[in-house]
């Protein structure tokens, strides 16, 4: 079966990472869900795709350089629409509290910089609320994926590639990642990324096939999921 990753949530129905948008991805059929998390200047993991909080609030600045408390008072909704004004930046403990009674996966990307206690963190909110074994901790980041191993081996991890090269898949096997995502244009014209990867024993999901022309090729290559924005349009599709 191939896996609808939804992509921040639903980003083309609510505003992406933001609990509406997690919501509809669930409603949608998502099988796992993707957000991206972030620390605060006192340390509380957020859910926000940027560095700063410009484009997805009315706010401005660093995420690391504003506090929680500043961060809850933004509005994280009306660049989208009207109907979304008021909206919050969520924590990781809402995310987690909304998408844990759900049986879709979590594929939670850790944003760099990230330190050790902030990687224990995140682990330790996954773990509270018993979702370990649902989850896929990925990264750009080679050595935040090092934090994570070494804090907590037994979670899978996520390698996520600006571009496949010809060092990835020793990366790969050292970081021991159950998954590896390459953008979808380094599997679509190079045979050889999914060849390597595959043969490795790592599994695929390119980022970000918004073309739906995209997803059988895609398919036909071995790829294990797509992340995607159009979580209604995949579902509709892989279940055709
Ligand atoms: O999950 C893959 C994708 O989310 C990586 O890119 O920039 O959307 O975090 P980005
Ligand atoms: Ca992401």
């Amino acid at each position: 079966m191939t896996h609808v990753v939804a992509h921040r949530g639903y980003p083309t129905v609510a505003p992406e990472n933001t609990l509406p948008a997690f919501a509809a991805a669930l409603r949608a059929g998502a099988t796992i869900v993707e957000f991206d998390v972030r620390c605060t200047r006192d340390g509380v993991p957020v859910v926000i795709h940027d560095r700063t909080v410009d484009r997805t609030t009315d706010g401005s600045g660093r995420v690391w350089d504003l506090t929680a408390a500043e961060i809850a008072r933004l509005d994280a909704g009306s660049w989208f629409g009207p109907g979304f004004t008021g909206l919050r930046v969520p924590t990781l403990v809402e995310t987690l509290d909304l998408l844990a009674p759900a049986t879709a996966e979590l594929l939670v990307e850790i944003k760099p910089p990230a330190t050790l206690d902030e990687v224990k963190s995140i682990i330790a909110q996954l773990g509270e609320r018993d979702l370990l074994d649902r989850s896929v901790v990925q990264s750009f980041d080679a050595d935040v994926l090092r934090k994570v191993r070494d804090v907590a081996p037994e979670v899978r991890r996520g390698l996520l590639l600006f571009r496949f090269d010809g060092e990835t898949v020793e990366i790969a096997r050292e970081l021991g990642v159950t998954y590896c995502n390459p953008p979808v244009d380094d599997v679509l014209n190079g045979p050889e990324t999914m060849a390597a990867l595959t043969a490795a024993g790592v599994g695929v999901m390119p980022w970000t096939p918004n073309d739906m022309a995209r997803w059988r090729p895609l398919v036909d290559a071995g790829a294990a999921g797509l992340i995607t924005d159009l979580v209604g349009e995949l579902t509709g599709w892989v279940n055709a």
